[in-house]
């Protein structure tokens, strides 16, 4: 008798271990979630007219990001400066606005964890000149006013960025 409840206790105290071990793996997959981010990005007049978007998109697709939403499109001088309104007082703002309403940009809405550093970073610096070895700007940008894309530099201005051109 002693034997059985000893055996019926031995069983007991398996299944229950069986259960937390089973619960806490159950428990580590569902709470491991992964924080997707979005951006704002834009393959500028330069590197469209020179036939560089497929290429850009492929680096954009190969380098993990969800292209949530894109489309192309010929800025007008309004939405331009509205876009570019933080660089209003800036000596270079009128060339600016006139470079990228010189032919049609591609907008596009990126998703990925860390989207804003790492799209950043896949274009590499402002300046193609500084720019780092294979990023897009790099390879696709010509001086600091022509340098093929842009991204968002923070989540507030990833935020209003996307607002401007997808809601
Ligand atoms: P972008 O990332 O689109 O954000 C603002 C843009 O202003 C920047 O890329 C450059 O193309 C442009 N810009 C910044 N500094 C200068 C400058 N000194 N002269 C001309 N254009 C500039």
């Amino acid at each position: 008798m002693n034997t059985k409840i000893v055996y019926a206790g031995l069983a007991l105290i398996g299944i229950l271990l069986i259960a937390l071990v089973s619960k806490q793996f159950f428990f580590k997959r569902n709470t491991t979630m992964i924080a997707l981010e979005k951006t704002f990005a834009m393959i500028k007049p330069d590197a469209v007219a020179a036939k560089h978007t497929g290429e850009i998109i492929s680096a954009i697709e190969s380098n993990g990001f969800t292209i949530v939403k894109m489309r192309k499109e010929q800025l007008s001088k309004e939405k331009a400066q509205q876009f570019y309104a933080v660089h209003k007082a800036k000596p270079f703002f009128n060339e600016l606005v006139d470079f990228v309403t010189s032919g049609p940009v591609v907008l596009m809405m990126l998703e990925k964890e860390n989207a804003i550093a790492d799209w950043r970073k896949l274009m590499g610096a402002t300046d193609p000149l500084k720019a780092e070895e294979g990023t897009l700007r790099k390879r696709f940008g010509t001086d600091i006013g022509h340098n093929a894309t842009h991204g968002s530099d923070a989540a507030q201005t990833a935020k209003e960025e996307l607002a401007i051109f997808f809601s």
